[in-house]
Formats: C-alpha cells, structure tokens, sequence
C-alpha cells in the first residue's frame, strides 16, 4: 500500500474502496469482500444511505478498528452549524464507531462555513481524525483552507483520465491539500476500460486499462477510491502496486485530458446546482424558511 501524510500528520491509504450507488443490504457484503482483498479505506457518504452496512463490514472483517481508515461526507441537507453537529452524532452511530478517520463537507453548498465549524470542534473532540471538503474547486477551496481553524486535510473531486484537474490540483498542492479522486474511472463513460492508449499502455506491463489509471493517478500523487460491486474487479483494481508507469507513459495518460467532457457532476452547471441544492432548501422550508 502507498500512504499519503495528511497535513495533521494522519497517514490516508491512497488506495480505497468506494460505495456510492452500493445498495444498502450490498453494502456489508462488498465492505467484508474489498477488506479481504486488501482494501483499507472505505469511502461511504451521509447521502449514499448505507454507512450502517459500511459499520457492519469493518465489523465483519475481524480487523481492529484502527487498521480501517473511514471516510464519510456531510450532506447538503445538513449545511449548518447545528445541523452537521447533529449529523456526525449521526454518521458515528450509523457507521456504529467512535470516531471518523475523515469527515467532508461534501458540496460547497448552503451554510457550509458552519458546518466547517462542526467539524472543527467534532476534531477537536476526537470524533473525527481529519476533516476535509469534496467538490471544492480553488476559489472555494482557497477561502476554506485560508480562512479556517484547522485546514481542510483532503480534497475529493471528479478526477479521471478525461479530467485530471491537474490545475486543481497545484493549487491544492500549494495549500497542502491532498487531492483525492472520485469516479476514477468515470463510472464506465466514455468506453473507458476499451480505450485504446490505456489498452496500449497496458499491454506493456501485462495490465488492464483500469489498472493504468489506478496506478497513473497515484503516480501523479492522487488517492483513488475505486467502486465495485464484484469481487474479481476488486481484485484487480487492487493489483496495482507491482508496477510503476514510465515517464513517458505517464506524459501519454495526461494527454488523455483535453479540457472537453465527460463531466459526471458540473457544479458550474446551473440545472446541476439546484438539484444538488433541493435537500437544502427543503429542509430550510421546513425549519421556517432561514436559509443560513
Ligand atoms: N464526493 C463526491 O461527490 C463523489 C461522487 C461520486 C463518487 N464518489 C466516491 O468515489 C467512488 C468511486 O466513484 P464511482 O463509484 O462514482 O465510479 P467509478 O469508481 O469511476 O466507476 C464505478 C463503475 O465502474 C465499474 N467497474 C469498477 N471496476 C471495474 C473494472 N475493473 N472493470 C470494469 N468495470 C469496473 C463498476 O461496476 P460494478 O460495480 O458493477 O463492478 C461501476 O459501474 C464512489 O464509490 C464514491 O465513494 C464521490
């Protein structure tokens, strides 16, 4: 396994499992399979409904609670100081642990500064091991890690090999930030497992295309959280560490980024916001219309 420091000093696996779109009564399965296999990050979110089968699966495995790293995320519906406090109450007893390894913010949505606050003080609590934000691109990700107590450790965004978000990520460099990749392989777009450079690539290390964008993205110092909900694939997205890309290869796999699509989320799409925004805004409905 490679590591990557955080800014606290915390040491985050660059390698992970992810369980978005994993159905709830899946979840505790797919999270005792990618443990077997390896995996020592799980990459859960308030939103994706199944942090109780996240809790269960690391109970399952029989392995000590700190040899698991835990991610989750606050929901937009919780963008508050109140109501994310309550959530990572929430998110510790779903998930049936003591404390988070990394807690996000996970849009830059509603009264997220607030919520920021709630995880400062759950960190300094001991609840959570290292709080961070998700879908922050620089001018909001600059206002958070100048502006806050305890800087964001992690940045998790859309990054695969058509989005590499190589800008983003200098900036995130330049603050400290550890640029964490989310849909590495963006959800299957595109054809992305019968492209043909990652093909090319491949068949010079005996690897699959999948394989090279794991590898290529650790090179370039990103963590990646794979999802899926088959065993063989998680192996073999977890058989990257007996490698390593040629520079000229990892020059090939960045020209596979030409500023075009596929975006999965465009969060400077309009339409993409006021979805993301609905939870929001209900619950501020309900709670007699303050929005803040
Ligand atoms: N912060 C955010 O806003 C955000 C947004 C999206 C995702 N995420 C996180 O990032 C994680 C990964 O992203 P993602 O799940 O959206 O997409 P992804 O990992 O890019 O792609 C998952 C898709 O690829 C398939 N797949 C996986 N390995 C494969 C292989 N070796 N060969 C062929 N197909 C393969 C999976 O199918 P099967 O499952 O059927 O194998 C699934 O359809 C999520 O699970 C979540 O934890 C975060």
């Amino acid at each position: 396994m490679l590591y990557q420091t955080l800014n606290n000093g915390v040491e985050m696996p660059m390698l992970g499992y992810g369980v978005f779109q994993t159905p709830p009564d899946e979840t505790e399965r797919c999270v005792t399979q990618a443990l077997e296999v390896g995996y020592r990050l799980i990459d859960t979110a308030q939103a994706y409904g199944n942090e109780e089968g996240v809790g269960a699966g690391v109970r399952a495995s029989g392995l000590p609670r700190e040899d698991v790293f835990i991610t989750s995320k606050i929901w937009v519906a919780s963008m508050s100081y109140e109501r994310a406090t309550a959530s990572i109450d929430e998110s510790l007893r779903k998930l049936g642990t003591d404390y988070i390894d990394l807690m996000l913010l996970h849009q830059a949505m509603g009264d997220y500064p607030g919520a920021y606050r709630a995880m400062e003080e759950a960190y300094r609590a001991g609840k959570l091991r290292a709080i961070g934000v998700s879908n922050f691109y620089p001018e909001r990700l600059i206002d958070v890690a100048l502006l806050a107590e305890v800087p964001p450790a992690v940045n998790q965004i859309e990054t695969h090999p058509f989005r590499q978000q190589d800008a983003a990520h200098e900036v995130m460099a330049e603050l400290g930030v550890v640029h964490e990749a989310w849909a590495p392989f963006a959800e299957g777009q595109n054809n992305i497992f019968a492209n043909p450079v990652l093909t090319e690539i491949g068949e010079k290390y005996g690897k699959k295309p999948g394989q090279v964008i794991l590898r290529a993205l650790m090179q370039k110092g990103v963590v990646v959280i794979p999802k899926s909900v088959r065993r063989e694939r998680m192996e073999e997205n977890f058989d990257v560490f007996d490698f390593e890309l040629s520079a000229q290869d990892l020059a090939t796999f960045t020209a596979l980024d030409d500023g075009s699509l596929p975006r999965i989320f465009d969060h400077y799409d309009p339409k993409t916001v006021m979805w993301l925004l609905r939870d929001y805004v209900k619950n501020a409905q309900l709670n007699g219309g303050t929005l803040y």
